[in-house]
């Protein structure tokens, strides 16, 4: 796979995907800029080369309808604010007004075009719509990690239409970064998960252990491995289809030679809710009228003492109900481990991210993936159709 860093761009008109999915609050502001600032990066490489840049991205699930609270025109005015320099928006994504607006661009000028998936084509991968973007721009630049997962048009489409295509440098990093954790790891390898479904997260657990030496899962999700090995787990979140599942996963684990750790304890209350009666108990003692909701201090230091230990360390998923304040110590400590560590940390997840950026450690992690869903498919090990598409 070509990197930017592969092209000539003085003077082109270079077409950038990149990830402008961002929350925003009820008051129409950016709620949370990792992904921008990510992306910052790339479009300033393409400055300083002198392209002419263009911005395409998308934002929540409009389903191919105008909804101006998905408009990326704040997203365009916070590119301003981080690259110190005017950037241009014009309200749609393809057609006639959009090719003026980019027929004005000087070489080093950026402009943001409005959220792809106002057109139902994007999501459809409809060629003649993947053609109509691609005949925008000289060279196609994807830096949209986060949506690798999906096959749409403006992130696999375009690619049959465009002569010169390549990932941008966060993309690039993502792959990289997933290559020298999960691929070829410094040993030990251990990987962290925790939330709440084991559905959702079984074929990564399976795939990872497949390389991992040890593989830590926490959270909500553990609670279906207890109830496996025949433990009371009381109102706790427990998926009983999975159980066999389970089962056959710790099996593995055990035949396999690998290490499949879990908690030792947990912290119990009868509700989950702010100022919440909480108290502490082995596993095997959770009460039947009571929940697991954060892991117990027997299994932070167990956690963090592996942490510690590991030269590399993959982790997706929190290890409670950390966003209220009597179940977020399991989480946050574990954050505190993974800063402490000296080996290679690899993170993402929503969740995951917001506890890294509730303790203020994003910059302290080796690498925070700005994606969800495919940060998760890469881990289950399967190809990515964008990643796939540039190659
Ligand atoms: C994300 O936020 O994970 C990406 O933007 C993909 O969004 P999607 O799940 O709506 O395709």
């Amino acid at each position: 796979m070509k990197s930017i860093e592969d092209l000539s761009l003085a003077g082109k008109k270079v077409l950038i995907r990149c990830d402008l999915d961002v929350p925003m609050n009820e008051a129409g502001e950016i709620a949370d800029d990792h992904r921008i600032v990510s992306a910052i990066e790339t479009i300033k490489y393409a400055i300083e080369k002198e392209a002419k840049v263009i911005i395409l991205g998308h934002m929540g699930r409009p389903k191919g309808k105008v909804t101006p609270s998905l408009s990326l025109k704040p997203i365009s005015e916070r590119i301003s604010q981080l690259l110190h320099k005017p950037v241009a928006f014009v309200n749609d994504c393809i057609g006639d007004t959009v090719k003026t607006e980019i027929s004005k661009l000087k070489s080093s000028d950026v402009l943001v075009l409005e959220n792809v998936r106002f057109y139902n084509e994007e999501e459809n991968n409809d060629p003649k719509f993947s053609e109509s973007l691609a005949s925008l721009c000289d060279v196609y630049i994807n830096n949209a990690f986060a949506t690798a997962h999906r096959a749409h048009a403006s992130t696999e489409g375009i690619t049959k239409f465009v002569k010169e295509k390549a990932a941008g440098l966060t993309l690039r990093d993502e792959v990289e970064y997933f290559n020298r954790s999960c691929k070829s790891p410094k040993r030990p390898f251990l990987a962290v998960f925790g939330g709440a479904k084991v559905s959702t997260k079984i074929k990564a657990i399976k795939n990872v252990g497949k390389v991992a030496d040890s593989v830590i899962v926490g959270g909500a999700m553990a609670n279906t491995f207890f109830a496996a090995m025949g433990m009371e787990v009381g109102k706790s979140l427990c998926e009983p289809d999975l159980i066999s599942v389970a089962v056959e996963t710790a099996t593995w684990f055990k035949e396999n030679d690998k290490e499949l750790v879990l908690p030792v304890d947990v912290v119990i209350s009868d509700k989950l809710a702010a100022g919440a009666t909480t108290s502490i108990c082995n596993i095997d003692s959770i009460p039947k009228d009571m929940m697991a909701l954060d892991i117990g201090p027997k299994s932070i230091a167990l956690f963090s003492e592996r942490i510690l230990k590991a030269s590399t360390i993959v982790w997706n998923g929190p290890m409670g109900a950390f966003e209220t304040p009597e179940f977020s110590k399991g989480t946050y400590d574990i954050v505190d481990a993974m800063c402490e560590t000296k080996g290679l940390t690899v993170v993402g997840g929503g969740d995951t991210d917001l506890a890294l950026s509730h303790k203020n450690a994003f910059d302290k992690m080796d690498f925070v993936s700005t994606a969800g869903g495919a940060f998760l498919e890469m881990l289950e090990g399967k190809e990515l159709p964008a990643i796939k598409a540039l190659s």
